[in-house]
C-alpha cells in the first residue's frame, strides 16, 4: 500500500510551462489512495484549465484566497477561512512544479495568493518540485531561497532534472518526471537516514529542531557532478564462468542515492549487482561486467566531473583469455584448472590518480582490508591513498563479521591526503554515505567552481549527450 493512502495532500500548481504535468501528478496520487485538494494560482491557469485538474482529482480546485471555504467562492460557505482549513487538513503540501517565484515567495513568508497562505498557515511538510529556466535555476538568490526553505526542516526539494527545456536552452531546470515526484512523496513518510516522518503536531509550537526529520538532507552538492563505482567486477574464464568477489553493491549505491539527494548529478558506474536504480533525480547508470568495461565506462564519465569515488571491488586480475562456450569436465579435466592463467587487471583508481590536473576531480578511493590489527590495515590504506594518489580513502575490514561486502552496514575509516582519519562506527551503508559526505562535500571547495550550465542553443540541442570463481546465473538487476 502506498504510503500516501488515505492522506490529505494538497497538490499546489503554479505558472509555468510545467504545469500541463502536474494533470499527471494528480492522476498518480490519486491513484495512490491519497485525497488530493489542488490550489492552483493566477499564473498556473493560463498554462492549464482547472478543469482539468477537477476532473482528475474528483474536488474543486481551490484558486480564492477570499474564499470561505477551499473551493468556494467570496461569501459561500459557513464563515470558515479556506486557506486555514486547507492548510490543516493537508498532511503534506506538494508543489509542482514549484517556480523560481514561488520558491522567493515562499522564503519571503508571503500570504498574498491562496497558495502561499495555505503553505504558511500549515505545519505539514511541503515538497518542492523546482521547474525553471537553467540559468534562474543556477541564479544565487533562487539557490538562497531554496536553501532558506530547507533549512527549516519543513521543506524538501526533488528534481529538477536536466536537458532540453522549453526556453531553448539545456541544463537543469526541467520538472522531474511525476512518478519521481510521487515517491518522494510517498518517502516522506517512510523512516530513513535522511528523510523521515515530516508530520509536525497540528498543537503546540513549531520548533523545527524538535519536529524536523532525522536528519536533514544539505543540498551541499547541487550542482556538482560524481561519478560513483560499485559493485564487484566479472572477469570471464568462460562463456558461463567469471572470477568475481562478493561485492554487493550496497555502499556504492547508498553512496550514488546518497549524493543524488544532496543534488548532485551522479554517474552510477556499476558491476553486476542485483540492486535497482536508486529513485530520484540525477542518476544515470552504466552498467558493467569486467574491470576492463569500467575503465571504458569511467573514460566516458570522468570528463567535467568534480569527484570520483571508487566504492567498487574491481578484480584485481583476470583470465589470460575467454575460452569459447562453456568449458567441459571432460574436454579439460578438473586438474587443469589448477592451470588457469592470470593476468593483472588495470588498476583504474591509480589511472585515475595518475591522470588528474590541478587535484580535480576530488577522488576518493575504498580501501578493502583483512587481517592484522588495525594499525596495519591503517598503515595499508594509507599506502594507498599516497599509491594511487587519492584525497581520501575509505578504510573498511572486509573480514570482520556483519560488516563489509554483501552486509547492510559497515564501518569505516576516513582517511585524508592531509593525514587526518575519522572513524565512523557499524551502522547501516545507508546512513554511512551522508556521514561520508558530510566530511567530502567540503572537500570539493578545492576542485572548483560548480558545473556551467550548458551554453544557449538556437533551439534545443539534446545534451545527453578475496577471489571467488563462480558460475552464471545469480542475481537480478533492477
Ligand atoms: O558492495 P558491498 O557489498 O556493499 O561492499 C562494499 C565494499 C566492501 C566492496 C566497499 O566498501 C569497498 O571496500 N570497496 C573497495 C573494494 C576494493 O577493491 O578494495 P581494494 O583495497 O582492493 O582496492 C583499493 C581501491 O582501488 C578501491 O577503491 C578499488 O575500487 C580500486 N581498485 C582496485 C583494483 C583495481 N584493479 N582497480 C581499482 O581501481
Amino acid at each position: 500500500m502506498s504510503g500516501l493512502a488515505k492522506k490529505n495532500v494538497v497538490l499546489g500548481v503554479t505558472g509555468g510551462i510545467a504545469a500541463y504535468k502536474a494533470a499527471e501528478l494528480c492522476r498518480l496520487l490519486v491513484k495512490s489512495g491519497a485525497r488530493v485538494r489542488v490550489v492552483m494560482t493566477d499564473a498556473a491557469k493560463r498554462f492549464i484549465g482547472p478543469l482539468t485538474m477537477q476532473t482528475l482529482s474528483g474536488a474543486p480546485v481551490a484558486d480564492d484566497l477570499f474564499a470561505e471555504t477551499p473551493g468556494g467562492a467570496e461569501g459561500e460557505g459557513d464563515g470558515g477561512i479556506g486557506h486555514i482549513q486547507l492548510g490543516d487538513e493537508a498532511d503534506v503540501i506538494v508543489v509542482a512544479p514549484a517556480t523560481a517565484d514561488t520558491i522567493a515567495r515562499l522564503a519571503g513568508g508571503r500570504a498574498d495568493d491562496l497558495l502561499g497562505a495555505v503553505i504558511l498557515a500549515s505545519r505539514a511538510p511541503v515538497l518542492l518540485a523546482p521547474a525553471m529556466n537553467v540559468n534562474m535555476w543556477g541564479n544565487p538568490l533562487t539557490q538562497q531561497n531554496l536553501g532558506k526553505l530547507v533549512a527549516l526542516g519543513r521543506f524538501r526539494t526533488v528534481g529538477p532534472d536536466a536537458g532540453e527545456l522549453a526556453c531553448g536552452w539545456v541544463g537543469e531546470g526541467r520538472l522531474i518526471d511525476p512518478t519521481e515526484i510521487l515517491a518522494a512523496a510517498e518517502r516522506l513518510f517512510v523512516k530513513g537516514p535522511s528523510e523521515g516522518p515530516l508530520n509536525l503536531p497540528r498543537d503546540g509550537a513549531y520548533e523545527p529542531s524538535s519536529h524536523a526529520p532525522t536528519r536533514l538532507t544539505p543540498q551541499d552538492l547541487l550542482g556538482r557532478k560524481i561519478v560513483v563505482t560499485a559493485g564487484p567486477t566479472f572477469e570471464p574464464i568462460d562463456d558461463v564462468r567469471f572470477i568475481g568477489n562478493r561485492s554487493s553493491g550496497k555502499m556504492g549505491f547508498a553512496l550514488a542515492a546518497a549524493a543524488a539527494r544532496r543534488g548532485a548529478e551522479v554517474t552510477l558506474i556499476a558491476g553486476p549487482v542485483a540492486l535497482a536504480t536508486p529513485i530520484g533525480a540525477g542518476i544515470t547508470r552504466r552498467d558493467v561486467e569486467t574491470a576492463e568495461q569500467m575503465r571504458a565506462a569511467l573514460a566516458a564519465a570522468v570528463p567535467g566531473a568534480d569527484a570520483i569515488v571508487m566504492a567498487a571491488a574491481v578484480g584485481d586480475f583476470r583470465p589470460v583469455s575467454r575460452a569459447p562456450g562453456k568449458l567441459s569436465r571432460r574436454a579439460r579435466p578438473a586438474e587443469a584448472l589448477r592451470e588457469l592463467a592470470l593476468v593483472a587487471n588495470p588498476d583504474l583508481l591509480a589511472e585515475l590518480g595518475r591522470a588528474r590536473v590541478g587535484g580535480r576531480p576530488l577522488l576518493i578511493g575504498f580501501a578493502a582490508e583483512t587481517g592484522g590489527d588495525g594499525a596495519a590495515q591503517l598503515s595499508r590504506a594509507r599506502a594507498k591513498l599516497v599509491d594511487k594518489g587519492c584525497d581520501a580513502v575509505v578504510l573498511n575490514d572486509v573480514g570482520a563479521p556483519g560488516i563489509g561486502f554483501g552486509g547492510d552496514d559497515n564501518a569505516v575509516t576516513l582517511l585524508f591526503a592531509d593525514g587526518a582519519q575519522e572513524s565512523l562506527p557499524r551502522a547501516p551503508k545507508t546512513d554511512l554515505a551522508d556521514a561520508l559526505w558530510d566530511r567530502l562535500a567540503p572537500k570539493l571547495r578545492d576542485v572548483g567552481p560548480r558545473t556551467e550550465p550548458a551554453r544557449r542553443t538556437r533551439r534545443a540541442t539534446v545534451m545527453r549527450p578475496v577471489i571467488a570463481i563462480g558460475a552464471r546465473g545469480r542475481g537480478r538487476r533492477g
